[in-house]
């Protein structure tokens, strides 16, 4: 089985990999040792730069008595252009599992070649990894999914597009505010509602943020957008999560960031660092989410 996109699991494989995830959480926090991917290897293709999901993968496979190689674009015969497909096929000869970032053509030919397990660590369109943490991190702070709020504020990004899949699988009510031309993906949004759920789209900050148990937001600028930065900063101005934001919000409300962040743009600094954000005990459990992930797919 492959992880391109939040839709490769169900809502049951999703709760059945947050519990493996919590008890893996418990077990290496006291201290066990685990062995659950003994003698396995998995390859990391990283084509972007990357600093939270290249060491939760490698420190999540030596955890689970595991290998993990870290594998540059440009140091791969990839970089002076060997084919996909023939990379793929040669690394399926040595590896039991491939992590990829990059360009989503290239992460799905990937796949297509692949005869091990195909995981995606972002594309321009998805970040599913990402979103996986971030229901363990709603599950620990809020015991549940169902009926709660979940508002997003910024860019209808690779991370926005699998939190809406992530939200609409677990049953939680989705609100994306962005600018106009910043929407999220139409193709996931209706696979989202297909799915039975509210997933509302608005350009009102305010109908995302009133009310909401989790409130959400990336960057303005991503990795595949630097040549867009002076536009977007300026169209992006009112889709910032600061104080009269937050207070918008139910009291308990758990800010999220999948990080980095760029503080005084989609973010303040204080509500970064305030109580309500849950944002780097959401960076933790990057680790946990993927270990439990990499023992269904690899063990
Ligand atoms: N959130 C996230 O994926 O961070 P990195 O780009 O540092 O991996
Ligand atoms: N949307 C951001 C996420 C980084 C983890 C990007 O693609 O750059």
């Amino acid at each position: 089985m492959n992880f391109i996109s939040m839709c490769d699991l169900t809502h049951e494989g999703i709760i059945d990999i947050l519990e493996k995830a919590e008890d893996l959480k418990e077990r290496r926090k006291r201290g066990k040792t685990l062995d659950m991917l003994k003698n396995k290897s998995l390859a990391m293709l990283f084509e972007k730069p990357s600093t939270r999901t290249r060491v939760s993968f490698e420190v999540a496979m030596t955890s689970l008595g595991g290998h993990a190689l870290y594998l540059n674009w440009q140091d791969l015969q990839l970089g002076r252009g060997e084919l996909i497909k023939d990379t793929a096929r040669a690394l399926s000869g040595y590896v039991d599992g491939i992590v990829i970032r990059g360009r989503n053509d290239v992460v799905s030919e990937f796949a297509k070649h692949a005869s091990v397990p195909v995981i995606n660590a972002l594309t321009e369109v998805e970040h599913p990894c990402q979103s996986l943490a971030d229901l363990l991190t709603i599950y620990e702070f809020k015991k549940g999914f169902s009926g709660l709020k979940f508002g997003w504020i910024g860019d209808g990004n690779n991370v926005c597009n699998s939190s809406i899949l992530a939200g609409a699988l677990v049953g939680m009510n989705v609100v994306v505010a962005c600018p106009k031309g910043y929407e999220p993906d139409e193709k996931i949004v209706s696979r989202a509602r297909g799915l039975g759920v509210n997933v509302k789209i608005t350009h009102d900050p305010k109908e995302a943020a009133e009310d909401a148990d989790v409130l959400y937001t990336d960057v303005w600028v991503s990795m595949s957008d630097e040549a867009q930065k002076k536009k977007r900063v300026r169209d992006f101005q009112e889709f910032q999560i600061n104080e009269n934001i937050v207070k918008m919000a139910k009291p308990d409300v758990i800010v999220m960031h999948c990080l980095p962040a760029h503080r005084g743009e989609e973010v303040t600094d204080d509500v970064l660092e305030g109580p309500n954000s849950a944002i780097f005990k959401q960076a933790e459990n990057r680790l946990y989410a993927q270990m439990a992930l990499l023992v269904r797919l690899l063990g």
